[in-house]
């Protein structure tokens, strides 16, 4: 199978109620090295960039609002069919839909406070690793 990169970002729920460290386990354990990561308070402009494909979506002006509430952790994973691999663990985006025993089932309140995302594709994943992350900051 290919060593794949993908983009994690913890929302600002899962950093507020302390559940970074716990999740970045969860990757770890899993086979998901953090090659880059870095803690960060989003722009609105950073934001609305990085959910721009959601523009027209009747969610996103909420969606962005919550991403810009606090401060989130940003992370490119490596391993293994990384992007499957983390969309695994996550869980669906509803928590209410989530697997037992996901990130989502575990720690998420509603679909906007959904803790985590994760890059939807391989051709997403480079796109949104090189959305926040320079080549040189990903050491792995
Ligand atoms: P995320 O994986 O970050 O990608 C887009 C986000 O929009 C998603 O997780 C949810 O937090 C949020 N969202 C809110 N409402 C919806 C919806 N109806 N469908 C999909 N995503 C939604």
């Amino acid at each position: 199978m290919a060593i794949e990169r993908t983009l994690s970002i913890i929302k600002p729920d899962g950093v507020k109620n302390n559940h970074v460290g716990e999740i970045i386990a969860r990757f770890e354990k899993a086979g998901l090295k953090p090659v880059a990561i870095r803690r960060q308070q989003l722009s609105q402009a950073e934001a609305e960039g990085f959910y721009a494909v959601h523009k027209a979506r009747p969610f996103f002006k909420d969606l962005v609002s919550f991403m810009i509430s606090g401060p989130v952790v940003l992370m490119a994973l490596e391993g293994e069919n990384a992007v499957q691999k983390n969309r695994d663990l996550m869980g669906a985006t509803d928590p209410k839909k989530a697997d037992k025993g996901t990130i989502r089932a575990d720690f998420a309140q509603s679909i906007d406070a959904n803790t985590v995302h994760g890059s939807d594709s391989l051709e997403n994943a480079k796109n949104e690793v090189a959305y926040f992350f320079r080549e040189t900051e990903i050491h792995g």
